[in-house]
């Protein structure tokens, strides 16, 4: 099968990282027969340079007619840019907001896996972690408090200010159903996370995703309150497999699950929306700080690469490959500097990916 790839290298880091993840690409299309063809579109600082702005319309037209798109990452004051100085608007940052729009992206997939050779990197004791940890985080993305109306205004002569939080039955049920295929393609165990003991949006929330629970029977769907699901988390967090949850509680659970793992570099993202198009990028920025040093771990964005071959191609076996070959090179005791440790071996940004291709 022949796939089209748009490909944002982007600032900072982006491109060493991206570069480790076509050669990851390229490994898994020799040896399972697939044509991973890439166009390069510009996003970012670099674009600004090129073009006077992060986004060109070509761009998101050449990104709209792929089938997945990989990022590499945007931002940061990269040798001595002046992208800060302009517009928030006409930043690198706002490329990446235009792109996630512009392809209407509304579910983001965050995992937290606990790699069994970096548990030492891990700031949960022992005994939490147990057996260690694999869930995934799906937040809806454009709904919610932060898409709501909002004003701020004088009330009985106090400042006054409120943000709305409202969701319809589309909106849920359409997250819910990510929620549930990729729990199917899991351990097949859906926790719903809401605040349903106080919130009406959650408890339309809860009515909805049981609803569409009704098309899984194959899937297990718990309930949970958000403040309770934020004590799990630390607590008890392998007994999670896909937690589904609205915009801003998912954004601050995302984030807690990926402080979790202790590991930045290694934390793969996905958007999706309706259909197969997806974008997929590491969680983490373009660190600026070791941008062209060959430094940057690149296997957040190659398990991201592995979550498109999974979510946007449905090459679930490729992507079992990729994500055995990236543990088998940990267990080899290979590492880059961000997940490095006593005795074991330090590589840079190249050589991961060599490490990795290889072991594809
Ligand atoms: P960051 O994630 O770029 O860096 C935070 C720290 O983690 C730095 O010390 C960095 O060296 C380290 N780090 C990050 N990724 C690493 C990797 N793969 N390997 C080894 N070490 C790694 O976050 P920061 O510094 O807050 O942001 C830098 C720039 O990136 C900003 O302009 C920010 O807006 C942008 N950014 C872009 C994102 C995107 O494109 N999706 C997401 C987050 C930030
Ligand atoms: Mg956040």
């Amino acid at each position: 099968m022949e796939y089209n790839i748009a490909v944002i290298p982007g600032d900072g880091i982006g491109p060493e990282i991206i570069r480790e993840a076509m050669k990851v690409l390229d490994a898994v299309g020799r040896k399972y027969g697939h044509n991973f063809s890439y166009t390069q579109v510009l996003m970012g600082g670099v674009s600004i340079d090129a073009t006077g702005v992060p986004l060109t319309d070509e761009a998101l037209m050449t990104a709209k007619n792929s089938d997945a798109v990989l990022l590499g990452a945007v931002g940061g004051n990269v040798g001595g840019s002046n992208w800060y100085s302009l517009p928030p608007h006409l930043r690198p940052e706002a490329g990446l907001l235009a792109l996630r729009k512009g392809l209407n992206l509304y579910a983001n997939i965050r995992p937290a896996i606990l790699f069994d050779e970096l548990k030492a990197a891990c700031p949960l004791r022992e005994d939490i972690i147990g057996e260690g940890f694999d869930f995934v985080v799906v937040r809806e993305l454009t709904g919610g408090l932060y898409f709501g109306d909002r004003w701020t205004k004088e009330v009985d002569g106090l400042r006054t200010a409120t943000d709305t939080l409202v969701y319809n039955e589309n909106e849920i049920a359409r997250i819910a159903k990510i929620a549930f295929e990729i729990a199917r393609k899991r351990r097949k165990k859906v926790c719903s996370v809401d605040k349903a003991n106080v919130l009406d949006s959650s408890r339309l929330w809860r009515q909805v995703t049981k609803e569409v629970a009704e098309n899984y029977p194959d899937v297990e769907l718990v309930d949970m309150l958000v403040d309770n699901c934020a004590m799990q988390i630390v607590k008890d967090p392998g007994q999670f497999d896909v937690i589904l949850t609205e915009n801003m509680f998912g954004d601050i659970l995302s984030d807690e699950a990926s402080m979790v793992t202790g590991s930045i570099g290694m934390l793969s993202s996905a958007s999706l929306g309706e259909g197969k198009l997806g974008l997929y990028e590491p969680s983490h920025g373009s660190a600026p700080d070791i941008a062209g040093q060959n430094k940057a771990n690149p296997i957040a964005t190659i398990l991201s690469a592995a979550m498109m071959l999974r979510y946007s191609f449905d090459l679930d076996m490729e992507a079992d490959r990729v994500e055995e070959a990236v543990r088998k090179v940990l267990k080899k005791g290979y590492r880059t500097v961000d997940i490095m440790s006593p005795e074991k071996t330090l590589v840079g940004t190249d050589k991961m990916g060599d490490l990795i291709a290889q072991e594809v």
